[in-house]
């Protein structure tokens, strides 16, 4: 068995992951915004690859029912009915609605991962319930392939993080399972840091949330196990 973590999607080409079992990790924040949506009771979560995509995929919706949600910069892109906080993914909101969502690094991660299947969504939010499900795919496949949004390109330590905790819980008691160079760094990175409160002083991306007067998502994406949704992603919308 193998599991193989890649700290950024830059590198991967369509097939390289067709057929393959992949999670892909954004915790700040577009995972855990996804996640919250459908555990909220959104009906689908369909991801772009930039604010110009998903204006474009949003006109060839049915209006009715389908919400624009997206950020640069950590704010809300203008004329957007949501940004990219999971807080603002309540069911009142949410519910029975498909999201059309953009985001900088966690979206673009997610259509970079088209092909894999499953495509399973990852977080602190729903870890537990998220390593059980990657757990049977490894076991049925004999590999999986964690992807990490990262930060314009480069290493993110909070997603980093969440990759080595993945890979702790889901290889425990399966014997040898070979890892890559970056899923063996991502596992010696879960021992550094006591939780994912802890691992955030140490990102980039929190800091730019905070300073965005944001510091209440860095916190509600820290929690772990806020739900057991295991969001996947196929045909183009993740349910
Ligand atoms: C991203 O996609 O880079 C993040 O989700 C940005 C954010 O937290 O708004």
């Amino acid at each position: 068995m193998r599991i193989d973590v890649h700290f950024t999607p830059v590198g991967l080409s369509a097939g390289d992951l067709n057929g393959r079992g992949v999670v892909v990790i954004d915790v700040l924040r577009a995972t855990t915004t996804v996640i919250t949506a459908l555990a909220n009771g959104a009906k689908a979560v369909i991801p772009a690859a930039s604010s110009e995509e998903a204006v474009r995929l949003t006109s060839n919706l049915e209006k009715d029912g389908v919400l624009l949600a997206g950020e640069r910069k950590s704010l809300k892109i203008e004329g957007f009915a949501l940004g990219n906080s999971p807080r603002e993914m309540t069911p009142e909101v949410v519910a029975g609605k498909t999201i059309v969502l953009a985001t900088t690094n966690g979206t673009p991660a997610l259509v970079a991962a088209q092909g894999g299947d499953p495509v399973l969504v990852g977080a602190a939010a729903n870890i537990t319930a998220l390593a059980k499900r990657a757990r049977e795919v490894l076991e049925a496949r004999s590999e999986l392939v964690i992807i990490c949004a990262g930060r314009e390109r480069q290493f993110a330590v909070e997603d980093a993080y969440t990759a080595g905790r993945l890979v702790k819980v889901v290889k425990k008691g399966l014997g040898k399972v070979d890892l890559n160079d970056s899923a063996a760094a991502a596992l010696a990175l879960t021992a550094a840091y006591d939780g994912w409160a802890d691992a955030f002083v140490d990102s980039d991306a929190a800091r730019q949330l905070d300073q965005a007067d944001l510091g209440a998502d860095v916190a509600f994406c820290a929690k772990p196990n806020r739900f057991g949704t295991v969001p996947q992603y196929a045909e183009r919308r993740i349910t």
